[in-house]
């Protein structure tokens, strides 16, 4: 039973052996993909028309197994086949290749990386425990994935920034905003909004390079905190969280939850994108479960959260007028994957922080 009309498309309920058959051989392709990437097959491609024997000898790499993998990769529309000649799709040429300026490589290097930990789920399974312990302020880590993270979301962004109203704000905190990619698209369609951006040092320092190249980036400023431990300095009209929650303990984002309060003007806003489950027994949208695996997999305590147990959180932490926001379909990050939830207008309280006994977590990856 749904909680709302957002339990998202049951995509596969598996009854039969060959429902249960095709659902694990359906790696097949996703394994396809990812060898392109590890061959680099995009970026050999490039934007010339290939025979195979030519693209083989420029791969080295053998004329049965390319032939093989290109048929694949035209039949899944990746590249072009005319007879014995390859070019790549638009998506190949760009997104994919290299040489490109479009090339989302830090991005396409994390999700590729994540074959060989998925394959190692049992491990994290029987342990509760994350695979491995990433220094997550190690420089050139978190720069890394902060690249990947705009990678993920510089189309996203904008789509979203045009269906959120904040016409009425003045001043806006990216909280956990990693590039900032969230926060330029909110200044680009506001113009009299100013932003900051609050993550770990070297996240910032990406930020900083990827404003440099926008028109809106004199009214972005950067906040370094650890935003687990330190209260949230300064006072806003919107806190924009996102996809940070999933990374966290229940206990942690309770108390993030009641420091961002203390930073909101009445009536603000704090907007809190992420993988929320909307049924009664938390099963879907498949995406949001799923992606609790990668919590498993790279965190301590994370998980994905159902709508409705984030929203009691909410109201224990003083916030009123929670809802999900509906996007248009196909514009979210995640299906029915923004809670908004408000600052009392007036006579606001002083929400109780309890920072001392929250504990510094060490999530791996994703995070
Ligand atoms: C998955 S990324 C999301 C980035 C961005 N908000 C987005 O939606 O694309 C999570 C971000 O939260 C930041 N973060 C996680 N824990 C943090 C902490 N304790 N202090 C500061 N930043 C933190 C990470 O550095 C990372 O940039």
């Amino acid at each position: 039973m749904c909680e709302d009309d957002r339990c998202g498309s049951v995509s596969r309920q598996l009854s039969t052996f060959d429902d249960f058959r095709n659902a694990i051989t359906a790696y097949r392709l996703p394994r396809v993909l990812i060898a392109a990437i590890e061959l680099n097959l995009f970026t050999a491609i490039g934007t010339q028309a290939w025979a195979i024997p030519d693209l083989a000898r420029d791969m080295k790499v053998s004329e049965r197994g390319l032939a093989i993998l290109c048929r694949i990769l035209a039949m899944a529309g990746l590249l072009k086949k005319q007879g014995e000649i390859y070019r790549s799709s638009r998506l190949g040429a760009t997104a994919l290749n290299a040489r490109h300026p479009a090339y989302r490589g830090d991005y396409l290097r994390l999700i590729t990386s994540h074959w060989a930990d998925w394959g190692r789920l049992p491990e994290s399974v029987k342990s509760g425990l994350p695979l491995d312990h990433d220094e997550l302020d190690e420089p050139d880590y978190r720069r890394q994935f902060t690249w990947a993270m705009h990678h993920r979301t510089l189309e996203t962004a904008p789509k979203i920034a045009a269906q959120i109203g904040l016409r009425d704000a003045r001043t806006l905190l990216d909280l956990g905003g990693g590039p900032g990619t969230y926060a330029m698209a909110f200044l680009t369609k506001n113009p009299s909004l100013r932003a900051t951006v609050c993550d770990r040092p070297a996240a910032l320092d990406v930020a900083k390079e990827i404003a440099s190249t926008h028109k809106a980036a004199a009214r972005l400023s950067y906040l370094p905190l650890d935003i687990l431990t330190e209260a949230i300095p300064g006072i806003y009209d919107v806190i924009w969280y996102s996809n940070v929650l999933h990374i966290y303990s229940p206990q942690d984002n309770q108390a993030l939850f009641r420091r961002a309060f203390a930073a909101l003007n009445p009536g603000g806003r704090l907007l809190i994108q992420d993988a929320f489950l909307h049924d009664r027994e938390g099963l879907f949208p498949e995406e949001a479960s799923l992606f609790a695996i990668s919590m498993l997999l790279f965190t301590e305590r994370g998980n994905t959260y159902s709508a409705a147990e984030t929203r009691a959180w909410l109201t224990d932490a003083g916030f009123e007028r929670i809802k999900v926001l509906r996007m248009k379909k196909g514009t979210e990050d995640w299906e029915g994957g923004i809670l908004e939830a408000r600052s009392p207008e007036t006579n606001k309280k002083t929400p109780v922080l309890r920072t001392g006994s929250v504990k510094h977590l060490r999530p791996r990856s994703l995070s």
